[in-house]
């Protein structure tokens, strides 16, 4: 049977990190691919208090205590929003999708980070928009390059992620923070924050978002509970500037008319209850350790192989590799030898600005699964390195 489709569908990709998760679930392999949180550091979900009241269709824009939480947060960040301007989504994914519904026709210009979040990625890429990608230093983007990429593509909007970034963990200095918000200011340009990782912390870290900073930019600033409580409840927020809210809250009544009212409540009572610091806390403890390990496995086995620094906070430490591998094929190796890690090249927004990296996750395996499968990888890429040498057809840089 012929099917006649959307054009959109020819650009849709399916997700690299799903496909690598599936395989990822066979007993015994040692996974630093996905962003999982620890199953083990989740609250337990007891519904039963607010199942009543959940039962009824609810408001678009999310549960009212829900959001007054949410905002109440936000103000302590300095964003100045209120409950008014906070939409409740199914997962921060789905405020990256009605950002893309928003803004992107086919061939529309979007400046991101490179490398950037693989899966906003996909998302507007299936809208039709056209990348140009910010290298990514060690302090965050480069407020000239920025104003100079505007000045040269006028994108619909630049997308972000300043704390922590998926996949670099990179986090912007306080400097760099405020020297994008005047760009964006300047120029008039909207801004995508996202920010998901806020609050997995280890060291100290500027985190004020860049839309705080902004004066005249129009901003949508992307949050979620995915991360610091259990993703399965797909909950998340998007906060914006009100001249954008009214159109966000359309495109959320016509893509599902609401997200769970379960989830949502139960949030509200678990996020206002005297639990809630301590469960943060104590994830915190886990995962400082957890990336500790992380560290000192990494120094043992990778010095030479690979350039990287320690994560201030978030799920990821990202390796630039100083030879020119073939990660695709190098995920293959290891996989055979059940070990998996995520290949950093589909991060790129734009082929130009790529280089051969890999993304390790150190918050799902416990610290022993994290000394044994570094010390696997190590062995392949070694071996990887090896056999590229003896065979000069293959590319070793
Ligand atoms: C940068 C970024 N944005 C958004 C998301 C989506 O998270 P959620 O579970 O809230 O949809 C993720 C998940 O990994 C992420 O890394």
């Amino acid at each position: 049977m012929k099917l006649t489709l959307s054009r959109r569908t020819e650009r849709l990709t399916s997700s690299l990190i799903r496909d690598i998760l599936q395989i990822t679930q066979r007993p015994g392999v040692i996974s630093f691919a996905g962003g999982l949180p620890a199953e083990e550091l989740m609250p337990s979900l007891n519904f039963a208090e607010c199942a009543t009241e959940s039962r009824q269709y609810g408001p678009s824009e999310g549960e009212t205590t829900l959001r007054e939480l949410i905002a109440r947060g936000l103000s302590t960040l300095g964003l100045a929003s209120t409950a008014e301007h906070v939409l409740v989504t199914s997962g921060s994914q789905q405020g990256i999708d009605l950002v893309g519904k928003l803004f992107i026709d086919e061939g529309t210009p979007v400046l991101l980070e490179s490398p950037t979040y693989l899966a906003a990625l996909q998302c507007f890429r299936v809208y039709g928009s056209e990348f140009y990608g910010l290298p990514l230093y060690s302090n965050g983007i480069d407020p000239d390059e920025l104003k100079a990429a505007i000045v040269c593509h006028r994108p619909a909007f630049v997308y972000l992620i300043p704390s922590f970034q998926n996949p670099s963990g990179c986090c912007y200095s306080d400097e760099v923070r405020r020297a994008v918000a005047a760009v964006l200011d300047e120029t008039e340009t909207p801004l995508v924050e996202d920010d998901p990782y806020r609050d997995l912390v280890y060291a100290p870290c500027e985190r004020t978002p860049v839309c705080a900073y902004l004066e005249r930019a129009p901003w949508v600033y992307l949050g979620s509970f995915s991360k610091i409580t259990a993703p399965g409840l797909r909950v998340g927020y998007l906060a914006s500037s009100p001249a954008l809210f009214p159109w966000f809250v359309r495109l959320k009544q016509s893509s599902d008319l609401h997200t769970s009212r379960i989830g949502q409540n139960w949030l509200a009572r678990f996020i206002a209850s005297d639990t809630f610091e301590h469960h943060l806390a104590h994830m915190n403890h886990v995962y400082a350790e957890r990336r500790n390990t992380m560290q000192a496995a990494l120094q043992l086995r990778f010095e030479g192989i690979a350039e990287w620094r320690a994560p201030a906070g978030g799920l990821f430490f990202w390796l630039r590799l100083t030879r020119d591998i073939d990660t695709l094929a190098l995920l293959k190796t290891a996989l055979n030898h059940d070990v998996a890690f995520m290949p950093g090249e589909p991060f790129f927004p734009v082929p130009d600005l790529r280089y051969p990296s890999l993304r390790l996750n150190f918050s799902h395996a416990t610290p022993e699964k994290i000394d044994r499968g570094i010390a696997m990888l190590s062995d392949v890429l070694s071996e990887c390195i090896e056999q590229a040498t003896l065979n000069p057809r293959i590319r070793v840089g």
